[in-house]
């Protein structure tokens, strides 16, 4: 028998070495290396052995100018957010990576999609996972048609090929890459070997059929199991299911998408009858008290092609420790302790000798730089135990010299907060539009301390 060649795959970045070592060399990650079988003498797809181009025909040369732009003809998912997270729906012969925490929905998700697909294209579920009863059922109990959508339980890749060469679906979901072998790689299924292999060969079929491939994929908590890192450079789109348990919102976001913007942000809610859109997610994250606390206050921030209006809270505490506490919650620690540290040198507010908390109301994410005027207001307000205005709205970034720098979008942001009836906004006085925007009185600032006098 020839002789099995090795290779070291990084689960963080995917890249491979002949011989294993300790840190990755090309991302910097200690102890993620394994070692990934390469077949024994059959060619494996992703490792460069096959002789076909990404489109599974045989390259030929081409000018540039010559290249055929048909218009890619995208088919909608019959889920508005999740089209808008994909860029406008699926591309034909697109490879999508749908990955999430166990539990997050993937499956549900994808169910929900297909059953009403199903109604119009040739589609076929794989669920290596739950038994094909366990899925009637669910379909069943959240009254999806369930009439063409075909099923198979199955986790060898080469019959799911055979199968699906047998049946040319328009759509394929495998559900999930972490359960399915080839036999190509005799090493265990989840490993990085066969995850990497199965999902080449996977990706390889759909580009060469043009089928619309869905793969499930899950990530742990650790990261340490093959997660879809080592996936993403042979998939056309990484899109991420989030949500926390407690919490019936769950959020998909774009991490990687060749056929349309990243970032995009699409917002469902977990309830007894499946996923269902949030078509307007400002309205779920705005469910405030009535009356005005300290420490609370609405911002806009932009998560991939919409604005989105959330509260952030902040609790400033006397600490009795001797390194106060400074926690963030859906936002960035180091930020935190780089705002603080400007509020202290150009808003003259003290507060080393307090612990700061701050949070991000329903388990959103921000990593946008427009929330830190806000999140320096409501720090302001917790300090002085004094609560803001309902109706003010806020967004802004605040440089090392105290100077608040415009954001993006700017414009779409204020009327976004004079949609939902905020009527007074302290932001970037670049940001502010010449004519105004009706119904909302508009407070320019350029530096730190005239968005604290203007509170
Ligand atoms: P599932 O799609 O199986 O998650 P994944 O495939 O990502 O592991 O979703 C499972 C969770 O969703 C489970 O905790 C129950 C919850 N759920 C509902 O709350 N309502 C529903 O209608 C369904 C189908 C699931
Ligand atoms: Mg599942």
């Amino acid at each position: 028998m020839a002789k099995q060649k090795l290779a070291y795959v990084c689960n963080e970045c995917g890249e491979d070495f002949s011989k294993w070592q300790g840190q990755c060399s090309n991302c910097g990650n200690w102890n993620t290396l394994s070692e990934v079988r390469l077949g024994s003498g059959k060619r494996s797809t992703s490792s460069g052995g096959g002789y076909a181009g990404a489109a599974g025909q045989q390259a030929q040369i081409l000018d540039l100018s010559a290249v055929e732009l048909s218009e890619t003809p995208r088919f909608s998912s019959g889920i508005g957010e999740f089209d808008r997270v994909l860029g406008g729906g699926m591309v034909p012969g697109s490879a999508i990576l749908i990955g999430g925490h166990p539990g997050a929905g993937k499956s549900t998700l994808l169910l929900q999609t297909m059953c009403q697909l199903a109604q119009r294209m040739s589609a076929l579920y794989v669920s290596g996972e739950e038994s094909l009863q366990q899925i009637a059922m669910r379909a069943q109990r959240l009254s999806l048609p369930m009439q063409g959508l075909k099923m198979l339980a199955e986790t060898s890749v080469e019959r799911i090929l055979e199968m699906a060469t047998q049946l040319q679906p328009k759509l394929l979901v495998v559900d999930s890459i972490q359960v399915v072998h080839t036999e190509l790689i005799d090493s265990a299924p989840g490993g990085v070997s066969q995850v990497r292999e199965s999902a080449a060969i996977l990706t390889r079929f759909a580009k060469q059929t043009g089928t619309v491939l869905m793969l499930v994929g899950h990530v742990t908590k650790d990261g340490t199991l093959a997660g879809p890192k080592v996936l993403e450079h042979m998939i056309d789109a990484s899109l991420l299911l989030e949500g926390s348990h407690d919490s019936r919102f769950r959020t998909l976001r774009g991490i990687k998408n060749r056929f349309g913007a990243v970032n995009e942000l699409g917002v469902f809610a977990m309830l007894e009858q499946g996923l269902k859109e949030i078509k307007n997610p400002s309205s779920i994250f705005l469910q405030r008290t009535e009356h005005a606390v300290p420490g609370s206050l609405v911002m806009v921030v932009w998560e991939g092609t919409r604005p989105l209006l959330v509260e952030i809270q902040a609790l400033v505490d006397e600490s009795h420790l001797s390194a106060p506490r400074r926690v963030a919650v859906g936002l960035e620690q180091n930020r935190l302790a780089m705002l603080l540290a400007v509020l202290h040198r150009h808003g003259g507010l003290h507060c080393g000798d307090q612990d700061v908390f701050v949070n991000v109301v329903g388990g959103v994410r921000v990593a946008e730089t427009s929330a830190d005027l806000a999140l320096l207001l409501a720090i302001v307000s917790s300090f002085r135990d004094q609560p803001l205005p309902q109706d003010l709205v806020v967004f802004g970034e605040v440089g090392l010299s105290g100077e608040i720098r415009p954001v993006p979008s700017g414009q779409e942001r204020i009327r976004e907060a004079a949609k939902h009836g905020f009527k007074r906004a302290i932001v970037p006085a670049a940001n502010v539009p010449k004519g105004g925007v009706e119904g909302m009185e508009l407070v320019p600032v350029k530096f730190l301390n005239e968005a604290l006098a203007a509170l």
